[in-house]
């Protein structure tokens, strides 16, 4: 039997997915709310799949609840946040989640850190709580490192056909777990140790984040010498070994705006590249506030509560709101002492900032300009109701007239 312990984002669809494969698991999370929810036979997120999945896995028999469990193998998918100040992961959440695993874990049992860490923390924070607790790793306890590559809004697919990494301390236990993962997952599997597979999963993002910061980077030249972005991007990508991503609004969510901190945060005389490029990102929402005003001032505007940000989570189609480029430009709104800018997401219920709409006609009724910071399909699928608006498409996929951009 698996013991997932975290059953948010990450963990609650690799529980359903395990579970929907043949594999007995019991999903902790200590949030009671969650639990109960989870009992009551309803999902906690939206995601493409998922309550199809949650459906398949109920059937199986996965069982949710706020305690630990006696059993041989645990995945720990709690949260891993980065230190504000130092940038260094902060693995509070993972320590706390295996030191309760001891608690009842019995001898032979192997715990799987799922959780993304930096290169190392397995050994600095990980390793000494197994030891305090009298076992002896390798022998009483395994230890594993399985980081997870999916994507909101895919994760279902994802989980299915992503290739993963597996570090182990020990190649046979690896590989036990490594079958254990190929009960659904029809990628190929590399079984490595694991300072090298807690390494990859932070690069990972960090080449994302780069690439990001270096396409944010050429809107800022760009807008500053106004030349057209993307009509230079399209163009440099016809170059057989050049591949420009799109610049965007900012960044957000659980990976890319944190992940890279991590080795600024470790490797702080090394990682200048990194650091450079996650204040690039991080600035971006600042340098749309100031595009509004620009734009504003064109048009003789100057009653910021006409315009509204259409957008407020990270991604499209999702519903995960962390560190989304919205909610840091809101913050930054505050600082500048501003205030009034209207916000509508089709993906938000709940009301969760100031001025915020839950129907689209609602809010294009109480706006001029509209900033598209998030590419819902509700906005492709609805550009001719921005007819007769100001419009700053951070993302490029408005063909109205005189649209303007980042
Ligand atoms: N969200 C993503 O897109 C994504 C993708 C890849 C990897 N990751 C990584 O996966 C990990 C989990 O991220 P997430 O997005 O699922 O986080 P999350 O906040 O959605 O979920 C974490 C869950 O863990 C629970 N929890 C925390 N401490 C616990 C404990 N001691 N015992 C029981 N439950 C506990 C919380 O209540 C919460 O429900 C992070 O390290 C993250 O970086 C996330």
């Amino acid at each position: 039997m698996i013991n997932v312990i975290g059953l948010g984002y990450i963990g609650l669809p690799t529980a359903l997915m395990m579970a929907s494969h043949g594999v007995e698991v019991i999903g902790t999370d200590y949030n009671k709310e969650l639990v109960a929810t989870l009992i009551s036979g309803h999902t906690t997120f939206k995601e493409t799949g998922l309550d199809e999945l949650f459906q398949e896995a109920l059937a199986a028999g996965i069982k949710f609840t706020t305690e630990y469990q006696v059993t041989d193998m645990y995945v720990v998918s709690v949260p891993t946040p980065y230190d504000k100040f130092s940038k260094k992961v902060d693995a509070c959440y993972v320590i706390a989640a295996v030191k309760d695993v001891l608690q009842v874990a019995p001898k032979g049992a192997t715990i799987v850190i799922e959780s993304t860490v930096s290169p190392g923390t397995i050994e600095k924070y990980v390793r000494p709580e197994i030891e305090k607790a009298g076992f002896v790793i390798g022998k009483d306890i395994n230890l594993v490192h399985a980081p997870e590559r999916i994507i909101p809004g895919n994760m279902v697919y994802e989980l299915l056909h992503n290739n993963r990494t597996i570090g182990a301390d020990d190649k046979a236990i690896g590989e036990r777990v490594k079958n254990v993962y190929a009960s659904f997952c029809q990628g190929e599997i590399v079984v490595t140790d694991i300072k090298t597979a807690e390494m990859t999963k932070v690069v990972e993002n960090t080449f994302r984040a780069v690439n990001i910061a270096f396409a944010n980077e050429l809107a800022k030249i760009c807008r500053h010498d106004n030349m057209d972005v993307y009509e230079i991007i399209k163009i440099c990508n016809m170059h057989p070994r050049v591949n420009i991503l799109q610049p965007g609004p900012g960044v957000g969510g659980h990976c890319i705006s944190v992940d890279p901190w991590f080795l600024v945060g470790d490797y702080p005389s090394l990682a200048k590249v990194i650091d450079e490029s996650m204040k690039t990102n991080d600035g971006m929402p600042d340098f749309v506030l100031n595009r509004i005003y620009e734009i504003m001032r064109d048009n003789g505007m100057s009653d910021l509560s006409r315009v509204g940000l259409y957008g407020l989570t990270y991604k499209e189609n999702v519903d995960d709101m962390r560190e989304s480029p919205t909610l840091q430009l809101l913050e930054s709104q505050a600082r500048h002492l501003a205030k009034g800018l209207k916000v509508y997401d089709p993906f938000i219920d709940k009301d969760v900032v100031p001025g915020q709409y839950h129907d689209l006609n609602d809010f294009l009724a109480e706006v001029d300009l509209v900033v598209i910071m998030v590419k819902h399909n509700e906005i492709k699928e609805n550009m001719n109701k921005l007819v007769g608006k100001v419009i700053l498409d951070c993302h490029n996929i408005c063909d109205l007239p005189g649209v303007y951009h980042i």
